[in-house]
């Protein structure tokens, strides 16, 4: 099974119809309710065009926040929906709902050409529930259900798995697409050597995805606050940097097993220490053998950042995950930027997810020279798990059927 794309229906199928459009604007706010970063919105542009050009009733169905169930004006759509209209140059209508009997009638009282943004899914507890009524009630009065949330595709929430049973006709969006392709190209069928980077500061969030990509891939880079508990586990002092001691046998499970199976697995040799996270710190290059007694790593080296890179240039394909350090701190932050930069720098097909990788290459102005950067957390880092993504599966499935008028 596979899923059916937006573009690959016949002429005309659109006109008139209303399309439900499940995107993931789940985009940062500021504490005055301002959007920091709309990258998320504006990855769906090319799919709410395509289908206004095709004349179809446009309706944007999307979380924000983890409200459970309830109406928190804090995570309401209504900036959102103005933020569309900007970046779309015309109109959206917001509605302060996303189910019953005005919205049915808003919906079907549309033109052609209209984008309506409905308010936050989550403001029903049926949303992360996947209950079927809700899910039904979302599905009433649309003609064609398009699934362009690839950032939510890990959750078997109503308005990505339940609908699929309600609506005629089920698509994937342009941003899906490109997800899921890219995905594929890293990692089912890559050019090789394929590189995987993996940082960020905790083993047991990662665990299941080192696991499998040892499956898949010819070297890895282990960064981050993590690579301490793989140190640890060869024996190394470290003084006070962050270990998770319940996850060194772990580590050094992983560690052997890639040896065993001739996956070359590249640890940092050298980090900066400092006695705490501040930004006006004392810091010092050290070996991480010689991290002192009461300071922490909390950033690769230069002789790491030179090893890394070494690996970096002669690999085909790079997926990475997760920041060197603790790059929010500017005196801890060149491992990952450099990261980011020798990573841009490659003639390899380079792929980012997560937020903070994100955020890392946007910090290094890198953005135009990475192949790709997904606009998932959660649903990228459960892809490298190797898990089906059941938002995904849901899709397929409903895909296979008819168009309808077939
Ligand atoms: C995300 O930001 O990763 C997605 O929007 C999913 O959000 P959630 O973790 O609250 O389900």
């Amino acid at each position: 099974m596979s899923v059916r794309y937006i573009d690959q229906v016949p002429d005309g199928f659109y006109a008139g119809k209303r399309v439900l459009m499940r995107v993931d604007f789940n985009v940062p706010m500021d504490d005055n309710g301002k959007i920091t970063d709309d990258v998320r919105i504006r990855r769906v542009l090319k799919s709410i065009n395509y289908l206004l050009d095709e004349s179809a009733v446009i309706v944007l169905a999307t979380h924000m926040g983890r409200p459970k169930g309830k109406v928190v004006p804090e995570f309401s759509l209504e900036p959102v929906a103005r933020r569309l209209t900007r970046l779309l140059k015309k109109e959206v209508v917001f509605l302060d709902d996303c189910i019953g009997e005005e919205v049915a009638k808003a919906i079907s009282a549309a033109e052609p050409g209209t984008v309506i943004m409905l308010e936050n899914l989550r403001f029903h507890p049926g949303e992360t529930e996947n209950d079927a009524a809700f899910a039904k009630a979302l599905a009433t009065g649309i003609d064609i259900y398009v699934n362009n949330a690839f950032a939510t595709a890990h959750r078997a929430h109503a308005s990505v798995v339940g609908v699929t049973e309600y609506v005629p006709v089920c698509l994937g969006g342009f941003l899906m697409r490109e997800e899921l392709d890219y995905f594929a190209r890293a990692l089912t069928n890559p050019l090789r050597p394929l590189t995987a980077i993996i940082g960020g500061s905790k083993v047991s969030s990662k665990l299941l995805a080192i696991k499998n990509l040892l499956n898949s891939v010819d070297r890895i880079i282990v960064g981050g606050a993590m690579a301490f508990t793989f140190l640890k586990a060869q024996g190394f002092g470290l003084g006070k940097s962050m270990i998770e001691v319940d996850m060194i046998e772990q580590a050094k499970e992983i560690f052997d097993q890639a040896i065993a199976r001739g996956i070359r697995f590249y640890l940092p040799v050298d980090c900066v220490a400092a006695p705490r996270i501040a930004p006006d710190v004392e810091t010092r290059v050290v070996p991480v053998q010689e991290v002192p007694k009461e300071w922490m790593g909390l950033d690769i080296g230069p002789a790491s950042a030179t090893l890394f890179n070494e690996v970096i240039q002669d690999s085909k394909t790079i997926v990475w995950n997760g920041p060197m350090g603790v790059f929010e701190v500017p005196i801890f932050s060149r491992g990952t930027l450099g990261m980011v930069h020798n990573i841009a720098s490659t003639y390899a097909l380079t792929i980012v997810g997560g937020g903070d990788t994100d955020v890392a290459v946007h910090q290094a102005g890198e953005v135009d020279r990475i192949s790709y950067i997904s606009t998932g957390g959660g649903a990228f880092l459960e892809l490298m798990e190797g898990k089906v993504l059941p938002a995904v599966s849901a899709l397929e499935e409903c895909c296979n059927g008819s168009l309808g008028d077939e």
